[in-house]
């Protein structure tokens, strides 16, 4: 059993050192990526798919947190067009997917804290999210993630469905959800 958890807007939750902690913390243990030649490689790695979305698209993020205020999962999001849109012009894949993005410009990163998962926690992040998406006339959201990824069933469930294949070999799928 886990403890009751409730999904909450990342801006209504008091920023303090602690939480941005508990946000890396899920981020680094998430991530395929687990060693780096240098602090500023890491830096720039959290930078690229966490920290420009906390500050630029601070209201499309949320936040999984138990009582007493410890986050436990997150999700990023954005909802301009990718492959038109200057501060992701450094990610290859988005200028080989924009006839997809077109239809699903939002795009978002979940991820739960590996104790926490498998409790629901990544379906409710990404309904808040889809939602809000929704409400903002946004044809449609996707995600790019491995073609042979685990959490690609669970995207799946959560209504994506596979729309694209990209990068070398084509090893990344474009999952897409209609709005
Ligand atoms: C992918 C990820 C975000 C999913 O989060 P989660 O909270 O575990 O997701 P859910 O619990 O909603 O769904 C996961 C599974 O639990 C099952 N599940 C959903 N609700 C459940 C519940 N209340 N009780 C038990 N199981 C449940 C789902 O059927 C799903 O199974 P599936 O993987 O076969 O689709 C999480 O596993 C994670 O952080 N993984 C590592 C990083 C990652 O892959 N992030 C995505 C990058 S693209």
């Amino acid at each position: 059993m886990i403890p009751p958890v409730s999904i909450r807007r990342y801006l209504e939750v008091e920023a303090t050192p602690q939480r941005a902690a508990e946000i890396d913390r899920i981020f680094y243990e998430s991530s395929n990526t687990k060693s780096f030649e240098s602090e500023d490689v890491k830096a720039a790695f959290r930078e690229r798919w966490l920290g420009r979305y906390l500050r630029h698209d601070a209201r499309f993020a949320y936040v999984a947190q138990i009582e007493g205020g410890t986050i436990v999962g997150y999700l990023v999001g954005a909802t301009d067009d990718p492959a038109k849109t200057a501060r992701f012009a450094d990610i290859a894949y988005f200028a080989e997917l924009e006839n997809y993005t077109r239809r699903f410009p939002a795009h978002l990163h979940v991820n739960v804290r590996a104790d926490f998962r498998n409790h629901g926690i990544g379906a409710q992040l990404i309904r808040r999210f889809v939602d809000d998406a929704q409400r903002m006339g946004v044809p449609g959201v996707h995600v790019v993630t491995s073609a042979d990824a685990a959490n690609v069933s669970f995207y799946n469930r959560n209504g994506f469905a596979e729309v694209a294949r990209a990068g070398r070999l084509d090893s990344l799928v474009f999952l897409g959800c209609p709005l």
